[in-house]
Parts: C-alpha cells; structure tokens; sequence
C-alpha cells in the first residue's frame, strides 16, 4: 500500500497507509533519542493499544494519559503531561508518540510542539477522523471556551503512520464521523473519491477492507498533497475548511458535548452547501446529491434546540474569521470549492435555518 509525502520548505516525512503500519513505530525513533512518551487516553491504550506495545517491545517507553472528548481538549491537561515529563526525567531530546483519535494526535502534538520550545512527535492515529485528517498535516491545538482550537502550532511529525486495520475495533459512530472527512475531501477535490462514496457506500459502511483502504489513501494522498503545497494555510489548505466554519460553530454552542467533530463538519458542510445554493458558487446543479451523500453516511445527533442567532454571532470567533470578516468555502460543483467573503448576514442566517429542524 502507499505512502505519500508531505514535503514543505522546513522538512519532508512520509506518511504510510498500510495495514500493520503500526509495526513501523520503532524504526521511527531517531537512533539517538532520548525517552519516548507515548501520550493517549487510558481508553484507547486499554482497547486499541496492543498493537503499539507490540511494536515497541524492544523499546524503552512511557505512557502518559490525557483526559478523553472533546470537552477536554483543554490547555490544562497539555500543561499536567509537560509537568509530568519533566518529573520522569524528560529533556530536549525526549519524543512523543501521539497514539489515538483526533484530540490525541492535536494535544499530544501541541504537547511536543511546546516542551523545551519542541520535541519530535511520531503520529500514529487510531480514528477514522485522526488518519484521514487531523494526524496530518501538524496542526496541533486545543481549543478555548470561545472557540475551537484557537490555541495552537504547526508542528510537522517525524512520520504519520496510518493502520485502517485499527479501525475494525472502532465504534460505529466514531467511523460514520470519520467518513463525513471523507466525504469532505471528495466534495473539495476528489471528485473520484465522492463517485466512489456513492458508488460504494455499503462496503464502505460495512468497512470492507478494500473500500476502507481506498478512501483512506485517496483522502491522506490529497491532504498530502494540499499541505505540500501550503503549509501554512495561507492559499489552497484553506479548502480544507469546507463545512468547518460552520461546524465548529456548533461544536462551541454545544460546549463540545453533542457532536463528535465529523458529525459538526457534517452539519456544517449541509450549511455550506445552503450558502454555495445562495450566493449561486455552483457550476453544476450538484447541491442535491451532495446532500443526499451528507445524509447516506449519517446520522447525526439531534440538533433541537439550536438557536440559529447564536451560531450566527459564533461565526465571528472563528479562526477563519480575518478583520471580522468571515470566510466560507463553498462548493462550485463535486470536486471543486472556493473562498468566498463578505457574505451578507441574511444569506449566512438563512443557510443555518434551512440546515436546522
Ligand atoms: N484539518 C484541516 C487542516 O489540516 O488544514
């Protein structure tokens, strides 16, 4: 199976889609490294972690434990493993591997990116989500009360080891978060990707390991490829955004707890779609079957009670959000979106209210 390679102006690693890359963690320690922590969640390391300790037999290692959700990707708990490093004797040639979902590959990133002003992280994601997105690309962060990941560095790993076959233990509702990004990265890009989803969506939701291992290279091959091209999302990493904007308004509005990512990006992405409709972006009349996609793959958690004002007035606390004004990444047609500013209010409010009940 492949490996693709992020390559910017500061540093160039590969990141490996296979089954059993797992296996690789220990021939990704630098030879002269000082002590490894592998930082995940006593969830994951009690469910998912067999596969790592087997790679690292070999190894001297520690573990070290973050809180898991959402709600907790907090500052707080980065600050309490960068104390407890340093109480095991951590110094600047210490590393960090960063084992788990999403909020585990951004703090435990971050954590790296920030000890003794930064260490090496090896990312080994063990979601859906974290393979496809967040483990590559080194966006690390943790979020504030006003907002998501507003707190944060880029931080490139050493490598980024993708294993589809730790997803077999993963729940169904963590995947069917996972396939909203991939449905994401066929929308902005791929338009193959998204004629696949449709095509095959019952393996895909059955994860038949041939569907699964062809959605996760085809997304990680395009993110590497738009990361590669800006890493630090000045230009083309901003489409990467789609259904984001939007999404990471409601996962503040609902405190973190409601929506695991990938659904928010769900919802956000139906917005985003509204909007594109609104301020006529499209091309082709593809706004239907992008729904009708959105919808396949769900569902997701109830959205009762959302007051559309205040996702309005969340917008603004985006990181997006330059000079107060807010930037949307609407579709243009299946595989191809654009950036799109000064939107007027009423559109924006308008697309929240037809994407809620
Ligand atoms: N998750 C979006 C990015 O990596 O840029």
């Amino acid at each position: 199976m492949p490996t693709f390679h992020v390559v910017t102006p500061h540093c160039s690693y590969p990141t490996v889609v296979e089954r059993g890359a797992i296996g690789q963690a220990a021939k990704h320690i630098p030879p002269k490294s000082g002590k490894v922590f592998v930082v995940t969640t006593e969830d994951v390391w009690r469910h998912a972690g067999a596969p790592l300790q087997a790679a690292l037999r070999e190894c001297a290692y520690e573990v070290l434990h973050l809180p898991g959700g959402e709600d907790q990707k907090r500052l707080a708990p980065v600050e309490a493993l960068a104390e407890e490093m340093v109480q095991r004797g951590a110094d600047r040639s210490s590393m960090v591997i960063a084992y788990g979902g999403g909020i585990v590959t951004d703090m435990a990133g971050f954590l790296a990116a920030i000890f003794m002003r930064g260490i090496p992280v090896l990312q080994i994601p063990t979601t859906l989500l974290a393979q496809v997105d967040a483990a590559v690309g080194g966006k690390t962060g943790v979020n504030l009360v006003s907002g998501k990941n507003l707190i944060g560095s880029f931080h490139q790993p050493l490598a980024v080891l993708i294993d589809p076959a730790i997803l077999g233990s993963l729940p169904e509702r963590e995947y069917r978060a996972g396939l909203y990004e991939v449905l994401k990265a066929g929308i902005i890009r791929e338009k193959e990707l998204f004629h696949y989803l449709v095509a095959n969506s019952a393996g895909v939701l059955a994860r038949e390991a041939a569907a699964v291992d062809h959605i996760i290279a085809e997304s990680v091959r395009m993110k590497t490829e738009v990361v590669s091209g800006d890493e630090r999302e000045n230009d083309v990493r901003k489409i990467l955004n789609f259904g984001h904007t939007f999404g990471h308004a409601l996962e503040a509005e609902t405190h973190y707890q409601r929506f695991l990512h990938g659904e928010a990006v769900a919802w956000g992405m139906q917005a985003a779609v509204n909007l594109g409709e609104a301020m006529d972006t499209f091309a082709d009349p593809d706004g239907a079957t992008m729904r009708a996609m959105i919808d396949a793959y769900g569902p997701i958690p109830s959205l009762q009670g959302i007051a559309p004002e205040n996702l309005l007035g969340r917008l603004v606390h985006d990181k997006k959000t330059v000079q107060g004004k807010v930037h949307f990444v609407l579709p243009v047609r299946i595989g191809e979106v654009k950036l799109v500013s000064g939107v007027p209010e009423e559109l924006v409010m308008a697309a929240i209210q037809a994407a809620l009940p």
